[in-house]
C-alpha cells in the first residue's frame, strides 16, 4: 500500500534514525510549536510587589571591546585610534574564548592586545570576558585573519604575534584551510617590528613540524628556545583554553618562539 504523503515523511525520518516505522500505522508528524521568541523588553508582571520581569537580558553592548571589520577606521588601522595610546600592540590570531588575551592584558597593562577570531560566538564570548574585567588594553576583532591582516595592518606595526592551537584540519583534503602557509608566515614577517616575536603552540606534532618548517624557510625569522611548561597554580592557570583542555587530557604540547630579524 502506498503510504499517505504526510506519513511518508515520518517513514523516511524513522528509517534514517534506524527505527522501523510501519508506514500505514504512522501518524502524520506533529509539528513542534514554534519556539517562543525571546524579546529583550521589560514586561509588566501581575504579581503584587513586582514592578517588572526581564524575560531575557538585552544583548550586552560589547563596544568598544568587540569589533567587526565594518567598525574599523581605516585601512590601515591606527592603534592610537583603537586603544587611545601608542603602547606596543600584540596580535593573537584565532583567539577563541580569549583566555590568553585576558591574562596577557592583566599581566602587561602597558601593552595592547588584539585578538582576531572569525567565529563570532567565540569572539563575543572573549569580549564578554574582557568587558567583565573592563580591560582597556584589549580588543576582539570578529574577522578572518587571512583577509584583515593584509588589508588593515601596516608593515612593522605589531610587537608580537601569537597563534595558539591553530585548527589542524585533519583530513588531507582540508589541509589547505590551515592558517599556516608560506603566505601567512610572510604576512607575519611583514607586520612584525624588527626584534618582535612570533609564538605558536599546538598539541599536533605533525602540524608543529609543518609550522617550524615554514618559519625556518623564511629568512626573516630566527628561532629562540621554547618556553618551559609551568605547573598550573589554579584551574584557569593555562595559557589558552585549548592548552587547558589538552593538558588536562595529558597530551604533550609543542611550543616554539621566533624573533623577527632586521632586514628582509
Ligand atoms: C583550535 S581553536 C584555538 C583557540 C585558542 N587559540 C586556544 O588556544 O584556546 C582555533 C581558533 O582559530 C580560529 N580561526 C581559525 N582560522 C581563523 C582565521 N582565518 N581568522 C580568524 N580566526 C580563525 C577558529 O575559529 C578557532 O576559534
Amino acid at each position: 500500500m502506498k503510504p499517505p504523503e504526510a506519513s511518508f515523511a515520518a517513514f523516511v525520518a524513522g528509517n534514517a534514525a534506524g527505527r522501523a516505522v510501519e508506514p500505514s500505522l504512522s501518524r502524520p508528524a506533529r509539528r513542534r510549536p514554534a519556539r517562543e521568541t525571546r524579546v529583550s523588553v521589560l514586561e509588566p508582571l501581575d504579581l503584587p510587589g513586582q514592578i517588572c520581569d526581564m524575560r531575557s537580558p538585552p544583548p550586552a553592548d560589547l563596544s568598544p571591546w568587540f569589533l567587526t571589520a565594518d567598525d574599523l577606521p581605516g585601512p590601515p588601522l591606527r592603534w592610537a585610534e583603537l586603544f587611545g595610546n601608542d603602547n606596543p600592540v600584540e596580535l593573537e590570531v584565532g583567539s577563541g574564548r580569549g583566555l590568553f588575551l585576558v591574562r596577557a592584558a592583566q599581566l602587561h597593562p602597558d601593552r595592547n592586545f588584539i585578538g582576531i577570531e572569525y567565529d563570532y560566538k567565540e569572539a563575543r564570548r572573549a569580549a564578554r570576558r574582557v568587558l567583565k574585567r573592563e580591560l582597556p588594553n584589549v580588543r576582539v576583532l570578529g574577522a578572518n585573519a587571512r583577509t584583515v591582516i593584509p588589508k588593515y595592518i601596516d608593515r612593522g606595526a605589531v610587537a608580537a604575534v601569537h597563534v595558539y592551537f591553530p585548527d589542524p584540519w585533519w583530513k588531507r583534503r582540508h589541509r589547505k584551510r590551515r592558517i599556516f602557509n608560506p603566505e601567512f608566515v610572510a604576512e607575519i614577517a611583514r607586520i612584525l617590528v624588527s626584534g618582535g616575536f612570533l609564538h605558536s603552540w599546538t598539541d599536533v606534532e605533525e602540524y608543529f613540524q609543518v609550522i617550524t618548517g615554514l618559519v625556518a624557510a623564511n629568512p626573516a625569522f630566527a628561532e629562540l628556545p621554547p618556553p618551559a611548561e609551568g605547573d598550573p597554580q589554579h584551574d584557569m592557570d593555562y595559557h589558552t583554553s585549548f592548552e587547558r583542555k589538552k593538558r588536562k587530557l595529558g597530551l604533550p604540547i609543542y611550543r616554539a618562539c621566533w624573533t623577527r630579524t632586521a632586514g628582509q
